[in-house]
């Protein structure tokens, strides 16, 4: 898996050469995993401790855009004061000739994108448990004043033993960074972005909530809320049309498939002063309803 890239100046009939190992600082990274806006994300190894990591490394012209080269350090920044169960665990960063790298703990199973497109949909009571899970990272950020922004499958991680993993933090805002502020942009992806970012005003922990429903919904129903083949139609429908929910008979039904539609309807509401207060609310009632959805159990 490690040292995959091979030495291009080898003659044609020399012996084959050992693979060249492409590394960053102290990591030889492995297979490519994931691919965003700014960079790659790869599997790699520490040269000397053998561990296994993450590595996102932001991408040679993206270092020279300023938009691009902000939101990564950013993330960085973000990353560097945050430490919960449920949120990716960062480990490492850097700067080489290569360019900036962010090193966080791998996740071999993947995001809940790729669940999804696996399963389709989940079980009410599997989904109630991610949710209480991803409630509980919502709280973690939002009483330390930072809005995730970009709540949506492929930025929530999913271990082998059922534990979410909230990550990518490239748009994550810092209320406690005045400089950072970015107000009147669109940020985030507009399957999952809550009324108010479409219409430019500042995201709030509300709109995380508001996203979080529509992680839920999708969860549930195995489709994101609002679909059409164009996103401006997409953001039309999040700030004008009724939730809509598919026929019961091709829902996993459980005993908890009601909550969980109930909990999408409160959180996806249109204004953010009339979703629940806060994500430690939703969170502990979720743990009240279910006291197995603490996240605690898989
Ligand atoms: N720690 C990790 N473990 C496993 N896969 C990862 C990890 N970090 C990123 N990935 C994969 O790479 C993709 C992009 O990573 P992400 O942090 O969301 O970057 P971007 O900011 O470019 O969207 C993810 O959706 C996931 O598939
Ligand atoms: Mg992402």
């Amino acid at each position: 898996m490690f040292g995959w890239r091979n030495n291009q100046s080898q003659a044609a009939n020399a012996t084959p050469a050992t693979p060249e190992p492409v590394r960053f600082g102290p990591y030889e990274l492995g297979e490519q995993i994931g691919r965003g806006g700014a960079g790659f994300v790869f599997v790699a190894k520490h040269t000397e401790t053998g561990e296994i990591v993450a590595i996102k490394t932001l991408r040679q012209h993206a270092a020279h855009d300023e938009q691009f080269d902000r939101r990564f350090m950013r993330e960085m920044a973000i990353l560097q004061k945050i430490n919960h169960p449920h949120l990716l665990k960062y480990l490492d960063c850097g700067i080489d000739e290569r360019g900036a790298y962010i090193v966080t703990e791998y996740i071999p199973r993947g995001t809940l994108s790729h669940v999804l497109q696996k399963h389709s949909m989940l079980p009410g009571s599997t989904v109630l448990q991610y949710a209480a899970q991803l409630a509980r990272a919502l709280d973690y950020l939002h009483t330390r004043a930072i809005v995730h922004r970009d709540i949506k499958p492929a930025n929530i991680f999913l271990t082998n033993d059922h534990q979410i993993k909230l990550g990518d933090f490239g748009l994550a805002l810092d209320s406690t960074k005045a400089s950072l502020t970015v107000s009147g942009m669109t940020v985030g992806s507009v399957m999952y972005m809550s009324p108010e970012q479409i219409r430019g005003s500042k995201a709030t922990s509300s709109s995380d909530l508001y996203s979080l429903g529509c992680v839920i919904y999708e969860m549930l129903y195995g489709v994101p809320p609002f679909k059409t083949s164009n996103p401006y139609g997409i953001m039309e429908m999040h700030l004008e049309s009724d939730l809509r929910f598919p026929d019961e008979r091709l829902v996993r039904k459980d005993a908890s498939t009601d909550e969980a539609r109930i909990l999408i309807q409160e959180l996806m509401q249109k204004s953010p002063e009339s979703r629940p207060e806060s994500a430690r609310k939703v969170y502990e009632r979720l743990t009240k309803l279910r006291p197995e959805t603490t996240g605690e159990t898989p």
